[in-house]
C-alpha cells in the first residue's frame, strides 16, 4: 500500500513507521493520522511482526496536531466528529508493543502519540511539551492524563499550564522516557531493542503489556490478582515449555507464539 505522509518498512520482525511531513515538522493532520492507523493495524495483523517502532525526523518526532487544519474547527463539529477519537487512539489500541523513537520536537499531539506508546527512547536532542495552552486550548489526545501519570501532578501542571518544554535529560529524570541516547545512535538503539522484544514469545509479550497497563487502571490488589491470573495462563502455552526447556538445556529459546 502506498502512503503519502508516512514511510512504512519492515526490518526482520519489526515494523517501522516514519512520520514524513517535513514541511510542517510532522504535524499530525487527518491524512497522516489515518495512514498511521492503517499501518499499525496492518502490523498488528501480521503474524511475523513482534514489535512496532514509530519515529519522525531529526528535527521533529511531531510538532503536534496540524494547527492550520484545526484552526477553523467548531465545538459542534469536534463533538459530532469525535475529533480526538478514531485514529488518534490507534496507538493505544494496538496490542503489540509500540516504541517511540523521539528526536527533536515532540509537542502537543506529537508528545501525546509518544505518551501512548509503550516505551519512549529519546535522542539527546528531544524536546517534550504540551503547548496547547498557548493556542487557547488544552491537550486533547490524552496528555493531561498520561503525562500526569508519567511525571506526577506538579511537573504535569507546570508543563500544561505554562507550555514549557522539557529537555531529553529532564524527561529521563522525570521518568517520561526510559532512556536517552546520542542522536546518532537513536535508531540503532531502538531497532535493536524492538528486535529483542520481537524475538520473545509474542503471547507472553502481549500478556505482559496488558498486565503492566493494568497498573494504571486498577487498585494494587486488583492489579496483583490480574498479574497472578495472567502468569498462570502462560503455563498453557508451548512457548513457556520451550523457554524453560531452553534454559535448562543451555540453548536459545525458539518461540513460536503458540
Ligand atoms: N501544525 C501545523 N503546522 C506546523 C505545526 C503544527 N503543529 N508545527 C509547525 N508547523 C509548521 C510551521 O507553520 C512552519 O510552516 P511554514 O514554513 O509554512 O510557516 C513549519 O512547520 C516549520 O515550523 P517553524 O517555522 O515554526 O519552525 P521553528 O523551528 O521556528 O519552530 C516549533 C519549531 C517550536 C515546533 C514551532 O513550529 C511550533 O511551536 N509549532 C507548534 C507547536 C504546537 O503548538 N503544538 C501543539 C498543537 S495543538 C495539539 O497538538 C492539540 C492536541 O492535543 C492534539
Amino acid at each position: 500500500m502506498a502512503f503519502e505522509t508516512i514511510v512504512v518498512e519492515t526490518q526482520g520482525h519489526v515494523g517501522l513507521i516514519t512520520l514524513d511531513r517535513p514541511e510542517s515538522l510532522n504535524a499530525l493532520n487527518a491524512s497522516l493520522l489515518g495512514e498511521m492507523a492503517t499501518a499499525l493495524a496492518k502490523f498488528e495483523a501480521d503474524e511475523t511482526i513482534g514489535a512496532i517502532v514509530i519515529t519522525g525526523s531529526e528535527k521533529a518526532f511531531a510538532a503536534g496536531a496540524d494547527i492550520k487544519e484545526m484552526a477553523e474547527r467548531t465545538y459542534p463539529g469536534t463533538m459530532l466528529d469525535d475529533f480526538m477519537g478514531g485514529p488518534w487512539e490507534a496507538v493505544s489500541r494496538c496490542r503489540k508493543p509500540v516504541i517511540a523513537a523521539v528526536a527533536g520536537y515532540a509537542l502537543g499531539g506529537g508528545c501525546e502519540v509518544a505518551l501512548a506508546c509503550d516505551i519512549i527512547i529519546a535522542a539527546d536532542t528531544a524536546r517534550f511539551g504540551l503547548p496547547e495552552i498557548t493556542l487557547g486550548v488544552i491537550p486533547g489526545a490524552g496528555g493531561t492524563q498520561r503525562l500526569t501519570r508519567a511525571v506526577g501532578k506538579a511537573k504535569a501542571m507546570e508543563m500544561i499550564l505554562s507550555g514549557r518544554f522539557m529537555t531529553a535529560e529532564e524527561a529521563e529524570r522525570a521518568c517520561l522516557v526510559s532512556r536517552v541516547v546520542p542522536e546518532g545512535d537513536l535508531m540503532d538503539e531502538v531497532m535493536s531493542l524492538a528486535a529483542k522484544i520481537a524475538d520473545m514469545s509474542g503471547v507472553a509479550v502481549m500478556v505482559a503489556k496488558k498486565t503492566v497497563e493494568r497498573a494504571h487502571e486498577a487498585s494494587l490488589s486488583e492489579g496483583l490478582e490480574y498479574e497472578r491470573t495472567a502468569f498462570y495462563s502462560l503455563f498453557s502455552t508451548e512457548d513457556q515449555k520451550e523457554g524453560m526447556a531452553a534454559f535448562v538445556e543451555k540453548r536459545k529459546a525458539q518461540f513460536r507464539n503458540r
